[in-house]
């Protein structure tokens, strides 16, 4: 079994690169078909995302536009506050059809915050794209329209994921070995 060490944990492999990029194609099959005559604007979501919607925009083949962003996360005026923001957004999404690329849903608080913030500037449609999904971690109601690949419920590296800042670079998905 390929293993690998991130900081102080072992990692072992879980979902390939061939698996990874079958999944990407699937989702972008589905988006040229749903998208089609539409122009979207794809907001990838940094810094997790950003394997996925390069392997995915390359593999659209409709007219579309993407920028990148980041949500910061700040304490508000009450300690209990924390609200989060999208940094980076410099595109009117007034009237446009929107597509976030995640690279993975777990409880779904940050996509929830995503939503709210696009929402607020009158888009004509928002739909999410994640590659990854943690079904029984999920505890929203949103809707997930395209969805690469489900997985239980491991910490996971790897394809843009981090573990800590580092794991980023690798080219496969890796689950934790617990010990
Ligand atoms: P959520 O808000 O609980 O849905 O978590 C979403 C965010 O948590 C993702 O955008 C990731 O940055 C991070 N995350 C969730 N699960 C994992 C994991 O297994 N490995 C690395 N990052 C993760
Ligand atoms: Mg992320």
């Amino acid at each position: 079994m390929k293993t690998v060490k991130i900081r102080d944990k072992e990692f072992s492999i879980s979902i390939g690169e061939k698996d990874i990029l079958k999944a990407v194609q699937k989702v972008a099959d589905r988006i040229n078909s749903d998208m089609d005559g539409k122009h979207p604007l794809f907001i990838a979501i940094l810094n997790g995302s950003f394997m996925f919607a390069s392997d995915l925009f390359k593999r659209l083949s409709i007219p579309c536009e993407i920028s990148f962003v980041k949500l910061s996360s700040y304490v508000g005026t009450k300690t209990t506050e924390n609200v989060k923001t999208l940094i980076g957004l410099d595109e009117n999404i007034e009237g446009r059809h929107i597509i976030i690329i995640e690279d993975i849903v777990d409880s779904g608080h940050t996509i929830e915050d995503i939503l709210n913030n696009l929402k607020q500037y009158s888009p004509a449609s928002v739909k999410v794209a994640t590659l990854l999904f943690k079904p029984n971690a999920y505890k929203k109601n949103i809707t997930l329209d395209y969805v690469g690949i489900e997985i239980p419920n491991d910490f996971i590296v790897g394809y843009g994921l981090d573990y800590d800042g580092d794991g980023r670079n690798l080219a496969d998905i890796y689950k934790i070995i617990e010990k």
